[in-house]
Protein backbone atom coordinates (compact mmCIF):
# COMPACT_ATOMS: atom_id res chain seq x y z
CA UNK A 1 0.00 0.00 0.00
CA UNK A 2 1.23 3.75 -0.91
CA UNK A 3 1.87 5.88 2.44
CA UNK A 4 -1.33 7.38 2.46
CA UNK A 5 -2.24 10.37 4.60
CA UNK A 6 -6.00 11.93 5.36
CA UNK A 7 -7.04 14.96 7.57
CA UNK A 8 -9.50 13.18 9.89
CA UNK A 9 -10.09 16.05 12.68
CA UNK A 10 -8.96 19.43 13.08
CA UNK A 11 -5.42 18.76 14.15
CA UNK A 12 -5.41 15.23 14.61
CA UNK A 13 -3.95 13.66 10.76
CA UNK A 14 -4.33 9.87 10.07
CA UNK A 15 -1.24 8.25 7.82
CA UNK A 16 -1.49 4.78 6.53
CA UNK A 17 1.62 2.62 5.73
CA UNK A 18 2.16 -1.41 5.70
CA UNK A 19 4.97 -1.14 8.35
CA UNK A 20 5.91 1.52 10.92
CA UNK A 21 9.47 1.30 11.88
CA UNK A 22 10.07 3.82 15.27
CA UNK A 23 13.38 4.67 15.72
CA UNK A 24 16.44 5.10 12.84
CA UNK A 25 19.04 3.59 14.43
CA UNK A 26 20.99 -0.11 12.78
CA UNK A 27 17.87 -2.21 14.15
CA UNK A 28 15.66 0.18 12.67
CA UNK A 29 16.95 0.57 9.39
CA UNK A 30 18.10 -2.84 8.52
CA UNK A 31 14.79 -3.99 9.32
CA UNK A 32 13.35 -1.38 6.97
CA UNK A 33 15.61 -2.75 4.40
CA UNK A 34 13.67 -6.12 4.82
CA UNK A 35 10.36 -4.72 4.88
CA UNK A 36 10.70 -2.67 1.79
CA UNK A 37 10.31 -6.39 -0.34
CA UNK A 38 6.69 -6.43 1.06
CA UNK A 39 4.73 -3.14 1.43
CA UNK A 40 5.64 0.53 2.37
CA UNK A 41 7.32 1.17 5.71
CA UNK A 42 7.59 4.22 7.14
CA UNK A 43 10.69 5.07 9.70
CA UNK A 44 10.08 7.42 12.29
CA UNK A 45 12.65 9.53 14.38
CA UNK A 46 12.25 11.42 17.17
CA UNK A 47 15.16 13.50 16.12
CA UNK A 48 17.53 13.65 13.17
CA UNK A 49 17.89 10.94 11.09
CA UNK A 50 21.31 10.73 12.44
CA UNK A 51 20.99 11.10 16.67
CA UNK A 52 20.51 7.63 17.66
CA UNK A 53 23.24 5.30 19.79
CA UNK A 54 24.26 3.80 17.03
CA UNK A 55 25.46 6.57 15.60
CA UNK A 56 27.58 7.31 18.47
CA UNK A 57 29.27 3.73 18.79
CA UNK A 58 32.88 4.03 19.36
CA UNK A 59 33.81 0.42 19.82
CA UNK A 60 33.20 -1.27 16.88
CA UNK A 61 31.56 -4.54 15.39
CA UNK A 62 32.47 -7.92 16.61
CA UNK A 63 32.32 -11.17 13.95
CA UNK A 64 34.27 -14.41 14.10
CA UNK A 65 36.40 -13.55 10.36
CA UNK A 66 39.65 -13.05 11.19
CA UNK A 67 42.12 -15.95 10.72
CA UNK A 68 42.79 -17.65 13.45
CA UNK A 69 39.17 -16.89 15.43
CA UNK A 70 35.60 -19.60 15.37
CA UNK A 71 32.46 -18.83 15.50
CA UNK A 72 32.31 -21.01 19.01
CA UNK A 73 34.66 -18.72 20.53
CA UNK A 74 33.06 -15.25 19.64
CA UNK A 75 29.75 -17.95 21.31
CA UNK A 76 31.80 -18.69 24.76
CA UNK A 77 33.10 -15.25 24.78
CA UNK A 78 29.77 -13.90 24.57
CA UNK A 79 28.21 -16.58 27.31
CA UNK A 80 31.00 -15.71 29.48
CA UNK A 81 30.26 -12.30 29.57
CA UNK A 82 26.44 -13.00 30.25
CA UNK A 83 27.19 -14.59 33.19
CA UNK A 84 24.81 -17.83 33.07
CA UNK A 85 21.58 -15.52 31.79
CA UNK A 86 22.32 -15.45 28.36
CA UNK A 87 19.77 -17.25 26.29
CA UNK A 88 22.22 -19.76 23.88
CA UNK A 89 19.95 -20.10 21.18
CA UNK A 90 19.38 -16.08 20.71
CA UNK A 91 24.04 -16.13 21.18
CA UNK A 92 24.29 -19.07 18.53
CA UNK A 93 22.30 -17.13 16.57
CA UNK A 94 24.06 -13.86 16.53
CA UNK A 95 27.86 -15.04 16.43
CA UNK A 96 26.42 -17.45 13.53
CA UNK A 97 25.03 -14.97 11.51
CA UNK A 98 27.52 -12.12 12.22
CA UNK A 99 29.91 -13.20 9.33
CA UNK A 100 27.24 -12.99 7.00
CA UNK A 101 25.84 -9.62 7.88
CA UNK A 102 29.29 -7.95 8.08
CA UNK A 103 29.78 -9.06 4.07
CA UNK A 104 26.15 -7.40 3.80
CA UNK A 105 27.27 -4.51 5.32
CA UNK A 106 30.42 -4.08 2.88
CA UNK A 107 27.89 -4.69 0.26
CA UNK A 108 26.18 -1.79 1.30
CA UNK A 109 29.37 0.14 0.86
CA UNK A 110 30.35 0.17 5.12
CA UNK A 111 34.32 0.83 4.92
CA UNK A 112 36.00 -0.67 7.68
CA UNK A 113 39.47 -0.06 8.39
CA UNK A 114 41.78 -2.25 6.84
CA UNK A 115 45.29 -2.44 6.10
CA UNK A 116 45.98 -2.98 2.26
CA UNK A 117 42.87 -5.11 1.38
CA UNK A 118 42.47 -7.08 4.51
CA UNK A 119 40.31 -6.08 7.52
CA UNK A 120 41.77 -4.64 10.54
CA UNK A 121 40.60 -6.95 13.91
CA UNK A 122 41.33 -5.37 17.48
CA UNK A 123 40.88 -6.63 20.77
CA UNK A 124 38.25 -5.34 23.06
CA UNK A 125 37.69 -5.98 26.89
CA UNK A 126 36.69 -9.85 27.42
CA UNK A 127 37.37 -10.85 23.95
CA UNK A 128 39.32 -14.33 23.42
CA UNK A 129 40.44 -13.25 20.06
CA UNK A 130 40.96 -9.82 17.41
CA UNK A 131 37.92 -9.84 16.60
CA UNK A 132 36.40 -6.60 16.20
CA UNK A 133 36.04 -4.53 13.23
CA UNK A 134 36.06 -0.73 13.38
CA UNK A 135 35.48 2.13 10.90
CA UNK A 136 37.42 5.64 10.63
CA UNK A 137 39.04 3.88 13.74
CA UNK A 138 36.11 5.28 16.47
CA UNK A 139 33.36 5.99 14.20
CA UNK A 140 32.39 2.27 13.46
CA UNK A 141 28.75 3.03 14.61
CA UNK A 142 28.46 6.45 12.45
CA UNK A 143 29.79 4.41 8.97
CA UNK A 144 27.50 1.44 10.24
CA UNK A 145 24.16 3.84 10.06
CA UNK A 146 25.65 5.92 6.92
CA UNK A 147 25.64 2.45 4.51
CA UNK A 148 22.33 1.61 5.50
CA UNK A 149 20.89 4.67 5.77
CA UNK A 150 22.61 4.70 1.93
CA UNK A 151 20.66 1.56 0.87
CA UNK A 152 17.54 2.76 1.97
CA UNK A 153 17.31 5.60 0.60
CA UNK A 154 17.27 4.07 -2.63
CA UNK A 155 14.19 1.99 -1.75
CA UNK A 156 11.19 3.76 -3.08
CA UNK A 157 9.15 2.23 -0.50
CA UNK A 158 10.64 3.13 2.31
CA UNK A 159 9.72 6.63 4.07
CA UNK A 160 11.71 8.66 6.65
CA UNK A 161 9.69 11.00 8.99
CA UNK A 162 11.73 13.02 11.34
CA UNK A 163 11.04 15.58 14.83
CA UNK A 164 8.71 13.02 15.74
CA UNK A 165 7.80 11.58 18.69
CA UNK A 166 5.82 8.60 19.02
CA UNK A 167 3.16 8.73 22.22
CA UNK A 168 1.99 5.46 22.77
CA UNK A 169 1.27 2.47 20.73
CA UNK A 170 -2.52 2.06 18.83
CA UNK A 171 -4.01 -1.47 20.38
CA UNK A 172 -7.39 -2.29 19.25
CA UNK A 173 -9.99 -4.03 21.60
CA UNK A 174 -8.07 -7.35 21.40
CA UNK A 175 -4.73 -6.27 22.58
CA UNK A 176 -3.25 -6.63 19.38
CA UNK A 177 -0.79 -3.53 18.30
CA UNK A 178 -2.23 -1.74 15.01
CA UNK A 179 -0.19 1.57 14.80
CA UNK A 180 1.37 4.62 17.18
CA UNK A 181 0.21 8.11 17.83
CA UNK A 182 2.37 10.38 17.16
CA UNK A 183 3.47 13.77 17.96
CA UNK A 184 4.82 16.35 14.80
CA UNK A 185 7.13 18.67 17.22
CA UNK A 186 6.91 21.40 14.62
CA UNK A 187 3.48 21.55 14.90
CA UNK A 188 2.56 20.30 17.98
CA UNK A 189 -0.42 17.98 15.47
CA UNK A 190 -0.91 14.61 16.64
CA UNK A 191 -1.09 11.83 14.18
CA UNK A 192 -2.47 8.46 13.97
CA UNK A 193 -0.46 5.96 12.07
CA UNK A 194 -2.11 2.64 10.92
CA UNK A 195 0.15 0.10 10.49
CA UNK A 196 -0.19 -3.71 9.80
CA UNK A 197 3.00 -4.14 12.16
CA UNK A 198 4.77 -1.90 14.31
CA UNK A 199 8.77 -2.42 14.85
CA UNK A 200 10.22 -0.92 18.26
CA UNK A 201 13.73 0.30 17.40
CA UNK A 202 14.49 2.93 19.86
CA UNK A 203 17.31 2.31 21.69
CA UNK A 204 17.84 2.77 25.12
CA UNK A 205 17.34 4.30 28.06
CA UNK A 206 20.59 5.75 29.22
CA UNK A 207 18.74 8.95 30.38
CA UNK A 208 17.16 7.16 33.26
CA UNK A 209 20.58 8.60 35.17
CA UNK A 210 22.56 11.98 35.88
CA UNK A 211 25.45 9.90 34.40
CA UNK A 212 25.18 8.38 30.68
CA UNK A 213 27.24 8.27 27.67
CA UNK A 214 24.10 8.00 25.70
CA UNK A 215 22.81 10.72 23.39
CA UNK A 216 19.75 12.70 25.51
CA UNK A 217 16.67 10.46 22.80
CA UNK A 218 17.88 7.56 24.94
CA UNK A 219 14.84 8.21 27.69
CA UNK A 220 13.60 4.27 27.29
CA UNK A 221 10.64 5.44 25.34
CA UNK A 222 9.90 2.18 23.54
CA UNK A 223 10.12 -0.42 26.67
CA UNK A 224 7.57 2.53 28.19
CA UNK A 225 5.47 2.18 25.67
CA UNK A 226 5.29 -1.20 24.97
CA UNK A 227 4.77 -1.66 28.99
CA UNK A 228 1.96 0.79 28.85
CA UNK A 229 0.47 -1.06 25.99
CA UNK A 230 0.61 -4.64 28.19
CA UNK A 231 3.64 -6.19 26.22
CA UNK A 232 6.13 -8.25 28.60
CA UNK A 233 9.46 -7.00 29.38
CA UNK A 234 12.92 -8.37 31.05
CA UNK A 235 15.90 -7.93 32.83
CA UNK A 236 15.24 -4.60 33.18
CA UNK A 237 17.92 -4.84 36.18
CA UNK A 238 20.70 -5.38 34.17
CA UNK A 239 22.01 -2.19 32.80
CA UNK A 240 25.65 -2.00 31.89
CA UNK A 241 27.68 1.12 33.30
CA UNK A 242 30.47 1.91 31.02
CA UNK A 243 33.82 2.82 33.13
CA UNK A 244 35.16 6.12 30.87
CA UNK A 245 32.93 8.52 30.35
CA UNK A 246 34.96 12.09 30.27
CA UNK A 247 34.24 13.60 33.46
CA UNK A 248 34.95 17.71 32.80
CA UNK A 249 33.29 20.39 33.67
CA UNK A 250 30.32 21.76 30.89
CA UNK A 251 31.40 18.42 29.02
CA UNK A 252 28.77 15.58 28.11
CA UNK A 253 29.86 12.44 29.45
CA UNK A 254 31.49 11.60 25.98
CA UNK A 255 32.33 7.96 25.69
CA UNK A 256 36.24 7.36 26.29
CA UNK A 257 35.86 3.87 24.54
CA UNK A 258 37.39 0.94 25.25
CA UNK A 259 39.79 0.08 23.17
CA UNK A 260 41.66 2.89 24.72
CA UNK A 261 42.72 0.33 26.70
CA UNK A 262 43.08 -2.35 24.53
CA UNK A 263 45.92 0.17 23.17
CA UNK A 264 47.58 0.25 26.52
CA UNK A 265 46.00 3.40 28.76
CA UNK A 266 45.69 2.53 32.24
CA UNK A 267 43.46 3.98 35.09
CA UNK A 268 45.06 5.77 37.79
CA UNK A 269 43.56 6.95 41.17
CA UNK A 270 44.31 10.53 42.60
CA UNK A 271 47.91 9.84 43.80
CA UNK A 272 48.82 8.16 40.28
CA UNK A 273 48.64 4.77 41.42
CA UNK A 274 47.45 1.71 38.83
CA UNK A 275 44.61 0.55 40.84
CA UNK A 276 43.13 -2.30 38.56
CA UNK A 277 45.90 -4.95 39.47
CA UNK A 278 44.42 -4.90 42.76
CA UNK A 279 40.26 -6.12 41.78
CA UNK A 280 41.53 -8.19 38.75
CA UNK A 281 43.91 -10.26 37.29
CA UNK A 282 42.99 -8.53 33.54
CA UNK A 283 43.70 -5.55 35.33
CA UNK A 284 42.45 -2.31 32.94
CA UNK A 285 40.57 -4.71 30.58
CA UNK A 286 38.61 -6.64 33.56
CA UNK A 287 34.85 -6.77 32.80
CA UNK A 288 32.89 -3.24 32.37
CA UNK A 289 31.07 -4.09 35.82
CA UNK A 290 34.34 -5.07 38.00
CA UNK A 291 36.26 -1.93 36.25
CA UNK A 292 32.75 0.38 37.16
CA UNK A 293 32.98 -0.92 40.87
CA UNK A 294 36.60 0.06 41.25
CA UNK A 295 36.62 2.91 40.02
CA UNK A 296 33.67 3.85 42.34
CA UNK A 297 35.96 2.47 45.34
CA UNK A 298 38.77 4.39 44.24
CA UNK A 299 36.78 7.80 44.31
CA UNK A 300 35.31 6.93 47.78
CA UNK A 301 38.96 6.05 48.93
CA UNK A 302 40.56 9.19 47.61
CA UNK A 303 37.52 11.24 48.57
CA UNK A 304 37.82 12.03 44.44
CA UNK A 305 35.24 13.32 42.04
CA UNK A 306 36.62 11.14 39.21
CA UNK A 307 39.64 8.94 38.46
CA UNK A 308 42.20 9.41 35.92
CA UNK A 309 42.35 7.61 32.33
CA UNK A 310 46.26 7.73 31.35
CA UNK A 311 47.49 6.96 27.22
CA UNK A 312 50.33 9.74 27.56
CA UNK A 313 52.89 6.89 27.07
CA UNK A 314 51.27 6.44 23.09
CA UNK A 315 51.51 10.42 22.39
CA UNK A 316 49.54 12.02 20.48
CA UNK A 317 50.10 11.35 16.90
CA UNK A 318 49.38 7.77 17.67
CA UNK A 319 46.30 8.50 19.50
CA UNK A 320 45.35 11.61 16.51
CA UNK A 321 45.84 8.78 13.90
CA UNK A 322 43.95 5.63 16.24
CA UNK A 323 41.17 7.33 17.85
CA UNK A 324 40.76 10.39 15.59
CA UNK A 325 37.53 11.59 17.42
CA UNK A 326 38.26 10.81 20.63
CA UNK A 327 41.41 13.34 20.73
CA UNK A 328 39.80 16.00 18.63
CA UNK A 329 36.60 15.78 20.75
CA UNK A 330 39.17 16.18 23.99
CA UNK A 331 41.28 18.79 22.41
CA UNK A 332 38.03 20.78 21.65
CA UNK A 333 37.81 20.67 25.74
CA UNK A 334 41.21 21.70 25.94
CA UNK A 335 42.48 18.05 26.86
CA UNK A 336 45.65 17.00 24.46
CA UNK A 337 45.16 13.32 25.21
CA UNK A 338 48.86 12.03 24.33
CA UNK A 339 49.90 15.14 27.30
CA UNK A 340 47.80 14.75 29.94
CA UNK A 341 45.28 11.82 31.48
CA UNK A 342 41.28 12.86 30.83
CA UNK A 343 39.14 12.78 33.97
CA UNK A 344 36.83 9.86 33.58
CA UNK A 345 34.16 8.82 36.07
CA UNK A 346 31.09 5.54 35.31
CA UNK A 347 28.21 6.18 33.10
CA UNK A 348 24.86 4.48 32.12
CA UNK A 349 26.11 2.78 28.60
CA UNK A 350 23.61 0.05 27.85
CA UNK A 351 20.17 -1.69 28.81
CA UNK A 352 20.55 -5.65 28.36
CA UNK A 353 17.22 -5.86 29.59
CA UNK A 354 14.02 -4.63 27.38
CA UNK A 355 11.06 -5.63 25.49
CA UNK A 356 10.96 -9.71 25.38
CA UNK A 357 10.79 -11.17 22.39
CA UNK A 358 11.46 -14.31 20.66
CA UNK A 359 14.49 -14.63 18.22
CA UNK A 360 12.59 -13.39 15.13
CA UNK A 361 11.52 -10.15 16.88
CA UNK A 362 7.86 -11.08 17.51
CA UNK A 363 6.50 -9.39 21.55
CA UNK A 364 4.07 -10.97 23.54
CA UNK A 365 1.78 -8.96 21.64
CA UNK A 366 0.17 -9.57 18.34
CA UNK A 367 1.38 -6.63 15.91
CA UNK A 368 4.22 -5.13 17.62
CA UNK A 369 8.30 -6.27 17.19
CA UNK A 370 11.51 -5.44 18.52
CA UNK A 371 14.81 -5.22 17.71
CA UNK A 372 18.01 -3.85 19.02
CA UNK A 373 18.62 -2.26 22.41
CA UNK A 374 15.32 -1.83 23.50
CA UNK A 375 14.66 -5.42 22.70
CA UNK A 376 15.47 -8.33 25.21
CA UNK A 377 16.18 -11.24 23.17
CA UNK A 378 18.05 -12.61 26.48
CA UNK A 379 21.29 -12.50 24.10
CA UNK A 380 23.50 -10.60 26.11
CA UNK A 381 22.14 -11.93 29.66
CA UNK A 382 23.33 -10.35 32.70
CA UNK A 383 26.06 -8.48 31.43
CA UNK A 384 27.26 -7.84 27.45
CA UNK A 385 30.34 -8.24 25.33
CA UNK A 386 32.09 -5.21 24.08
CA UNK A 387 31.00 -4.42 20.09
CA UNK A 388 27.93 -7.12 20.64
CA UNK A 389 25.53 -4.26 20.21
CA UNK A 390 26.03 -2.84 16.88
CA UNK A 391 26.09 -6.55 15.52
CA UNK A 392 22.79 -7.19 17.72
CA UNK A 393 21.29 -4.62 15.49
CA UNK A 394 21.97 -5.91 12.02
CA UNK A 395 20.98 -9.45 12.71
CA UNK A 396 17.77 -9.38 14.80
CA UNK A 397 17.05 -5.93 13.07
CA UNK A 398 16.67 -8.19 9.86
CA UNK A 399 15.44 -11.04 11.26
CA UNK A 400 12.33 -8.76 13.00
CA UNK A 401 12.11 -7.50 9.69
CA UNK A 402 11.65 -10.18 8.09
CA UNK A 403 9.28 -11.97 10.29
CA UNK A 404 6.95 -8.99 10.26
CA UNK A 405 6.71 -9.09 6.21
CA UNK A 406 4.00 -12.46 7.48
CA UNK A 407 1.99 -10.18 9.76
CA UNK A 408 -1.46 -10.02 8.82
CA UNK A 409 -3.54 -6.62 9.86
CA UNK A 410 -5.18 -7.10 12.77
CA UNK A 411 -8.58 -5.49 12.61
CA UNK A 412 -8.88 -1.87 13.65
CA UNK A 413 -12.04 -1.80 15.55
CA UNK A 414 -11.52 0.26 18.83
CA UNK A 415 -14.79 0.28 20.76
CA UNK A 416 -16.45 3.85 20.31
CA UNK A 417 -16.90 4.40 24.17
CA UNK A 418 -13.41 4.34 24.80
CA UNK A 419 -12.53 8.02 26.49
CA UNK A 420 -10.05 9.75 24.52
CA UNK A 421 -6.95 9.29 26.49
CA UNK A 422 -5.69 11.29 28.79
CA UNK A 423 -1.97 13.11 28.95
CA UNK A 424 -0.52 12.51 32.55
CA UNK A 425 2.59 13.97 33.04
CA UNK A 426 4.85 13.44 35.97
CA UNK A 427 5.23 16.22 38.88
CA UNK A 428 8.80 15.72 39.33
CA UNK A 429 11.68 17.79 38.08
CA UNK A 430 13.92 15.35 35.60
CA UNK A 431 17.23 16.14 36.85
CA UNK A 432 15.43 14.78 40.49
CA UNK A 433 14.39 11.57 38.62
CA UNK A 434 17.59 11.20 37.09
CA UNK A 435 19.59 11.42 40.55
CA UNK A 436 16.94 9.98 42.34
CA UNK A 437 17.86 6.92 40.11
CA UNK A 438 21.93 7.11 39.80
CA UNK A 439 21.88 7.37 43.53
CA UNK A 440 19.99 3.85 44.32
CA UNK A 441 19.47 1.82 41.15
CA UNK A 442 23.19 2.87 39.87
CA UNK A 443 26.05 0.55 39.78
CA UNK A 444 26.33 -0.22 43.22
CA UNK A 445 22.39 -1.16 44.89
CA UNK A 446 21.06 -2.16 48.41
CA UNK A 447 17.35 -2.71 49.52
CA UNK A 448 17.39 0.28 50.66
CA UNK A 449 18.21 2.26 48.09
CA UNK A 450 15.98 0.37 45.96
CA UNK A 451 13.01 0.51 47.84
CA UNK A 452 13.20 4.39 48.76
CA UNK A 453 13.89 5.05 44.62
CA UNK A 454 10.50 3.08 43.60
CA UNK A 455 8.78 4.67 46.52
CA UNK A 456 9.51 8.23 45.62
CA UNK A 457 8.80 7.08 41.90
CA UNK A 458 5.30 5.72 42.89
CA UNK A 459 4.19 8.89 45.08
CA UNK A 460 5.43 10.98 42.20
CA UNK A 461 1.93 12.60 40.84
CA UNK A 462 1.25 12.65 37.70
CA UNK A 463 -0.74 15.79 36.35
CA UNK A 464 -3.06 16.18 33.89
CA UNK A 465 -1.60 18.19 30.71
CA UNK A 466 -4.17 19.08 27.76
CA UNK A 467 -1.87 17.79 25.31
CA UNK A 468 1.20 16.19 25.36
CA UNK A 469 5.37 18.08 24.43
CA UNK A 470 8.00 16.09 23.85
CA UNK A 471 9.75 16.66 27.16
CA UNK A 472 6.64 15.58 29.07
CA UNK A 473 6.73 12.57 26.83
CA UNK A 474 10.01 12.10 27.87
CA UNK A 475 9.64 12.52 31.14
CA UNK A 476 6.45 10.11 31.93
CA UNK A 477 9.04 7.50 29.77
CA UNK A 478 11.67 7.78 32.12
CA UNK A 479 9.90 7.66 35.24
CA UNK A 480 8.31 4.10 33.60
CA UNK A 481 11.73 2.59 33.10
CA UNK A 482 13.05 3.98 35.99
CA UNK A 483 10.49 2.34 37.82
CA UNK A 484 11.04 -1.19 36.18
CA UNK A 485 14.48 -1.25 36.54
CA UNK A 486 14.06 -0.08 40.50
CA UNK A 487 11.18 -2.87 40.78
CA UNK A 488 13.65 -5.82 38.82
CA UNK A 489 16.37 -4.90 40.68
CA UNK A 490 14.66 -5.21 44.09
CA UNK A 491 13.76 -8.45 42.94
CA UNK A 492 16.62 -10.05 42.13
CA UNK A 493 18.61 -10.62 45.48
CA UNK A 494 21.74 -11.56 44.04
CA UNK A 495 24.60 -10.07 42.52
CA UNK A 496 25.44 -10.88 38.46
CA UNK A 497 26.54 -9.70 35.93
CA UNK A 498 26.06 -5.74 35.66
CA UNK A 499 23.91 -5.75 38.49
CA UNK A 500 25.53 -5.93 41.96
CA UNK A 501 24.04 -5.65 45.33
CA UNK A 502 25.76 -5.00 48.61
CA UNK A 503 23.28 -6.76 50.96
CA UNK A 504 23.18 -9.67 48.33
CA UNK A 505 26.94 -9.99 47.29
CA UNK A 506 26.76 -13.21 45.60
CA UNK A 507 25.44 -15.01 42.36
CA UNK A 508 22.47 -17.22 43.51
CA UNK A 509 21.42 -20.12 41.63
CA UNK A 510 17.96 -19.58 42.50
CA UNK A 511 17.87 -16.17 40.56
CA UNK A 512 19.35 -18.39 37.59
CA UNK A 513 16.51 -16.72 35.30
CA UNK A 514 15.07 -13.74 33.45
CA UNK A 515 13.31 -11.13 35.33
CA UNK A 516 9.84 -11.59 32.95
CA UNK A 517 7.12 -8.66 33.92
CA UNK A 518 3.76 -7.83 32.78
CA UNK A 519 1.54 -5.06 33.19
CA UNK A 520 -1.22 -7.19 34.48
CA UNK A 521 0.73 -8.68 37.32
CA UNK A 522 2.02 -6.09 38.68
CA UNK A 523 1.14 -2.47 39.86
CA UNK A 524 1.96 0.62 37.09
C1 LIG B 1 33.51 1.12 23.82
O1 LIG B 1 34.03 1.49 22.79
O2 LIG B 1 34.12 1.07 24.88
C2 LIG B 1 32.06 0.75 23.82
C3 LIG B 1 31.81 -0.35 22.89
C4 LIG B 1 30.59 -1.12 23.30
O3 LIG B 1 29.83 -0.65 24.14
O4 LIG B 1 30.44 -2.24 22.83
Amino acid sequence: MPIHRDSLLKSILAIDCDFLVIGAGVAGMRAAIELAQAGSVLVIAKDSLRESSSEYAQGGIAAALNDDDRIELHEQDTLYAGDGLCNVAAVHTLVQEAPAAIHELIEYGAEFDRIGSKLVFAREGAHSRNRVLHAHGDSTGQEIARALYHKASTIPAIHFETYSAVVDLLTNDAGAVIGAVALEESTGELHDIHARAVLLATGGLGCVYTETTNPAVATGDGVAMAWRAGAQVADMEFVQFHPTALHLEGAPRFLLSEALRGEGAVLRNRIGEAFMERYHEMRDLAPRDVVSRAIVAEMARTDSPHVWLDLTARGSAFIHERFPRIFETCLAYGLDLGKESAPVHPAAHYAMGGVHTDLNGRTSLPGLYAAGEVACTGVHGANRLASNSLLEGLVFGARAGREMRNCVAATASRNPDKPEPTWLVPDMPIAQLRELMWKNCGIVRNREGLQAALDAMDRTPMLPAERPTLAAIELRNILQAGKLIAACALWREESRGAHYRTDFPEKNEAFAHDSLRTKSLTAG
